[in-house]
């Protein structure tokens, strides 16, 4: 009896202790703070349209106030007295997973929060040295107000708590922030609505996804997608609090229904939201050659998605298609992407690659980059009109797969790279550098026997007997369905 007492007893104490730690937890205040009330006497009146926005906010409807989002511990690098509270003007995703542990999490495993990591990279050496300077405290002022605006800079703190003007205004996706953190939630939120319904539409993701080297927004407004969406913009419930593919809306995806957003799926599951934008997607279209996405997430340390293998993402995204499409039509689809890849890969890519390589390794070039004409050929061939031919066939734009795509890399391959390749094999023949001599042999070697693969036969004009006929015939009938004879 007395047992079963002490049992009930120390059942309630421990109910009781983890209900405090739960409150304790609770982040989300059950009425206004007093701190955040004092923000808005002022900011009322100074700041309107900051208060105005955030009044209209959900924040402001839970209770979630100026101060709740801006305090800063002491210690915080950033942290400032501000009319008698302590506050930061940052609010990083370390302080936004107060309230949003998951999304800060997903958001932590992907491409995204690395964003910020290219700083050392080679088109990095083309903003700070190739087209930049050192005037602007101590930097390029391009990869300021450039690179850094769509990948994230760094925030610097003055000594009275101001930011330097090198990493703020910042809301570039991998920002690297004074406590730490890395990455920023406004690159998507803007603030202070913090609006579900603005992020879902296409044009937040197209502040950085446009453009010569990767013109996603411009490819989704030339897809059928795109032209769905503008014409049922009306009928897809974008403000609704849960916008569940399937169930809330079924005219139109925008880049977030395939990337992130929740949905129905055909067999009837609830696929969650995810702020992971790696999840469902089977190939890395930016380097010179696609590789497969755990492949590169290895490389950047994202030791949970390298996990999840390209097969896994890519049953993911047909989830998203088979709402509004039937498997065989997404099936077809894919083959017809991976098509592209492939023809991409072994036709252009594989072969160059090796001949660049060549080129630095024997010395036919210097190591400087972008110092010689070839080596901005075969930047452009790939870095823009060949990402663009494979952005363009994945998500479903004719026109940037072929006439600003595969066109444009055919053009320059044959009449810009292979022409510079060759003149650089036989400026270095003869050369009394026995390395160098050796390297232009190479070259040399390599370019022929990539110009005696059927593929490249009709530039040698060594195709078959049967090929050419045929070839004739086929041109004969089209100059006279044109009149041109
Ligand atoms: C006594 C009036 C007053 C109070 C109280 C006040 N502020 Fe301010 N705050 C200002 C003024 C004025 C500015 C400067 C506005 C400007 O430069 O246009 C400012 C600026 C700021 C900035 C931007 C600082 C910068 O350098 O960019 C933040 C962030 C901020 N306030 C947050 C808060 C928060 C959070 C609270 C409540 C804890 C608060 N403020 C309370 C008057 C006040
Ligand atoms: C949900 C969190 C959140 C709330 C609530 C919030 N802020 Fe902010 N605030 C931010 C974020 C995020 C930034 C941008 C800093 C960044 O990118 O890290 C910001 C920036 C600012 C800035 C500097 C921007 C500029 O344009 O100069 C001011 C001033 C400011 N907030 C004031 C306020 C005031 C006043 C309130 C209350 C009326 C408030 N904030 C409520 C998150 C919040
Ligand atoms: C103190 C807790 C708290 C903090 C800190 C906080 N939020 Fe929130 N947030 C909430 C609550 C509560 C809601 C409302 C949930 C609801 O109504 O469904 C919300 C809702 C949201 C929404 C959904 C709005 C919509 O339209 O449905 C977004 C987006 C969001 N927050 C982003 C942020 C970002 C970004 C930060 C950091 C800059 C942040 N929040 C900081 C508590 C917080
Ligand atoms: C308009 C915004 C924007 C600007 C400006 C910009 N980038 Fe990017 N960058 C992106 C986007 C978006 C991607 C990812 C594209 C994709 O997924 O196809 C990207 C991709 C990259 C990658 C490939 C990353 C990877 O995972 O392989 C590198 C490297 C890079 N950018 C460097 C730079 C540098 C350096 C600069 C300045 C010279 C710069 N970018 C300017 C938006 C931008
Ligand atoms: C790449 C753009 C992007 C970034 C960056 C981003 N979000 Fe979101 N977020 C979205 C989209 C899109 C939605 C709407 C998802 C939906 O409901 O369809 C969303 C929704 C939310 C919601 C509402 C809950 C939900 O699942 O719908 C919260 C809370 C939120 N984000 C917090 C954050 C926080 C915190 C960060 C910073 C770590 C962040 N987001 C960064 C695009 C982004
Ligand atoms: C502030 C700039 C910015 C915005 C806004 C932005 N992105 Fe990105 N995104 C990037 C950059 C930069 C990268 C390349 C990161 C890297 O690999 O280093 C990227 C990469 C990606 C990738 C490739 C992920 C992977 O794992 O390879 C996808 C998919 C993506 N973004 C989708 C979106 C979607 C969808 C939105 C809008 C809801 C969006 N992005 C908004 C800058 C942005
Ligand atoms: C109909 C669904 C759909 C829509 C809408 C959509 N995408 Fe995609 N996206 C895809 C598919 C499919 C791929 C290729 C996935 C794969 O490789 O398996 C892709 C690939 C990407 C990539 C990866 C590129 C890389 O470097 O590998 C980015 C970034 C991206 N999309 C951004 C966007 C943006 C931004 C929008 C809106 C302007 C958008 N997407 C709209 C389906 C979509
Ligand atoms: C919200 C519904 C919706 C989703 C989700 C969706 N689509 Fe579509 N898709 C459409 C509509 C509507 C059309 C236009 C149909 C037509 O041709 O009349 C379309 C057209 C297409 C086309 C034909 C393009 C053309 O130019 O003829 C392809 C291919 C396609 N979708 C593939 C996909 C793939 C792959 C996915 C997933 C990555 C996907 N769709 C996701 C609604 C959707």
């Amino acid at each position: 009896m007395r047992k079963t007492r002490i049992l009930i007893f120390c059942l309630v104490a421990g109910l009781i202790l983890h209900g405090a730690a739960v409150w304790a937890q609770r982040t989300t205040p059950m009425e206004p703070t007093e701190e955040s009330l004092s923000c808005n006497e002022c900011h009322a009146e100074q700041t309107t349209a900051i208060y105005q926005e955030w009044g209209k906010s959900k924040h402001h409807r839970a209770n979630v106030g100026c101060y709740e989002c801006h305090r800063a511990e002491e210690g915080d690098p950033d942290a400032f007295d501000h009319m008698g509270s302590l506050i930061s003007i940052i609010v990083s995703p370390k302080d936004c997973a107060r309230c949003h542990a998951k999304e800060v999490e997903e958001f932590d495993e992907s491409h995204h929060a690395k964003a910020g990591l290219i700083l050392g990279s080679l088109d990095n050496f083309l903003a700070d040295v190739v087209e930049g300077d050192k005037n602007f405290y101590g930097g390029s002022a391009l990869t300021v107000s450039g690179c850094k605006q769509c990948h994230g800079g760094v925030v610097k703190v003055n000594e009275d708590g101001s930011l330097e003007p090198t990493g703020w205004p910042n809301t570039g996706m991998g920002r690297l922030n004074p406590d730490g953190s890395i990455g920023a939630c406004t690159a998507c939120h803007q603030r202070h609505a913090f609006s579900a319904e603005q992020a879902r539409r296409p044009e937040n993701c197209g502040k950085c996804h446009l453009g010569p080297d990767h013109p996603q927004k411009e490819i989704y407004e030339e897809s059928k997608h795109g032209i769905a969406y503008r014409a049922h913009e009306d009928e897809l419930n974008l403000g609704s609090s849960k916008w569940v593919l399937g169930e809330d809306y079924t005219a139109a995806p925008t880049c977030a229904t395939c990337h992130m957003s929740a949905l129905r799926a055909s067999n009837g599951e609830l696929v969650p939201v995810t702020h992971d934008v790696g999840l469902r997607i089977s190939w890395n279209n930016r380097p010179p050659m696609s590789i497969r996405p755990e492949v590169s997430d290895a490389k950047l340390g994202l030791d949970k998605m390298a996990q999840v293998d390209w097969k896994t993402r890519r049953k993911n995204m047909i989830q998203v298609c088979t709402v509004c499409h039937t498997s065989t039509y997404v099936d077809n689809f894919y083959e017809q992407y991976d098509g592209v890849i492939e023809l991409y890969n072994s036709k252009f890519a594989e072969p160059a690659l090796g001949m660049m390589k060549t080129l630095y390794s024997y010395g036919l070039i210097t190591d400087t980059k972008f110092d010689e004409q070839v080596e901005w050929t075969w930047w452009e061939i790939w870095h823009h009109e060949g990402r663009v031919a494979r952005h363009g066939a994945s998500m479903m734009a004719p026109d940037y797969t072929h006439w600003h795509g595969l066109y444009e890399v055919a053009k320059h391959f044959y009449t810009k790279l292979i022409p510079e390749l060759r003149e650089i094999a036989e400026k270095h023949h003869h050369s009394e550098d026995a390395q160098k001599a050796e390297g232009a042999a190479k070259l040399s070697g390599a370019l022929e026997e990539m110009l005696a693969r059927p593929e490249h036969s009709w530039y040698t004009g060594e195709i078959s007997l049967e090929e050419a006929e045929a070839r004739r015939k086929a041109q004969a009938e089209f100059k006279a369905r044109y009149g041109q004879e």
